[in-house]
């Protein structure tokens, strides 16, 4: 199989949310360069909710005891993930955000791996995979060999959790260019005003569940209103 040839774009989205981790919140939260004022900051709480809401139903509903965070970041789900399931392992490239994860989420049952997901071998088996916007930094030409990854990664009758970003023209800070919805990449920028470029692919629930399929996963997915798409994925 020919390699894709995005090592350093992929390198560039590493050094963008190393960077970016003390500022990463402001994003979730609609604070600073990301306060699109109360009308869409409302929407946008109101689609946190749900999705934070869809999270601990599923976790509710399916019990898993052994969890695989792809991506963990700054723990915004790995503090809903924590408490609920007996272990995390939570992956992350970037220290910085691992740093504040540990701060944030405190707890024993939690182990942190710092490592680049395409390169990525999981040395045990979970009964749920999850990831939050991460999928959306996955490129195109790297989609298969990534979800051959996460079926590694899986126990027998277990699966994956996605949650990411719908294609809104107010999700991202205001002085970031609204990406095109097909580019596949996009640049963004911090507060001080360096500019990195990263990959960003927006999924639709129903194309999303139809490319799982070609690679041997059922799924079934959902949209909040405006920002978010989310659902769970199983091996075929
Ligand atoms: C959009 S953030 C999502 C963080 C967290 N899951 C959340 O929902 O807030 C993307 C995360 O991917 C991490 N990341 C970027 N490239 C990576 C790579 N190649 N391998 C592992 N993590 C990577 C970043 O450090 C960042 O924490």
């Amino acid at each position: 199989m020919n390699m894709p040839q995005d090592r350093e774009l992929l390198d560039d989205q590493i050094a963008y949310y190393r960077a970016r981790a003390p500022e990463y919140d402001a994003w979730w939260f609609r604070t600073g360069r990301f306060d699109r004022g109360a009308e869409n900051n409302a929407a946008w709480n109101a689609d946190v909710a749900h999705v934070e809401r869809a999270v601990v139903d599923m976790l509710a509903k399916t019990r898993p005891s052994r969890v695989l965070e792809l991506a963990c970041g700054t723990g915004l789900f790995t503090r809903h993930l924590a408490p609920r399931v007996e272990h995390v392992t939570a992956v992350d490239a970037s220290p910085e955000v691992i740093a504040i994860n540990r701060g944030r989420v405190g707890a024993s049952n939690v182990d942190y791996v710092q490592a680049d997901l395409f390169d990525f071998e999981p040395n045990a088996r979970y009964d749920l995979v999850f990831m939050g916007f991460w999928l959306s930094h996955v490129p195109h030409a790297r989609f298969d060999a990534f979800w051959a990854m996460v079926r590694r990664a899986l126990q027998p009758q277990a699966f994956a959790w996605v949650v990411d970003s719908a294609h809104d023209p107010t999700s991202h800070a205001v002085d970031h260019q609204t990406p095109d919805r097909h580019a596949g990449i996009a640049t963004r920028r911090l507060d001080d005003g360096r500019e990195f470029r990263i990959v960003k692919v927006f999924w639709e629930p129903a194309t999303l569940a139809t490319r799982l399929r070609a690679c041997g996963f059922d799924a079934q997915l959902a949209q909040t209103k405006r920002y978010f798409i989310y659902g769970g994925a199983t091996p075929t």
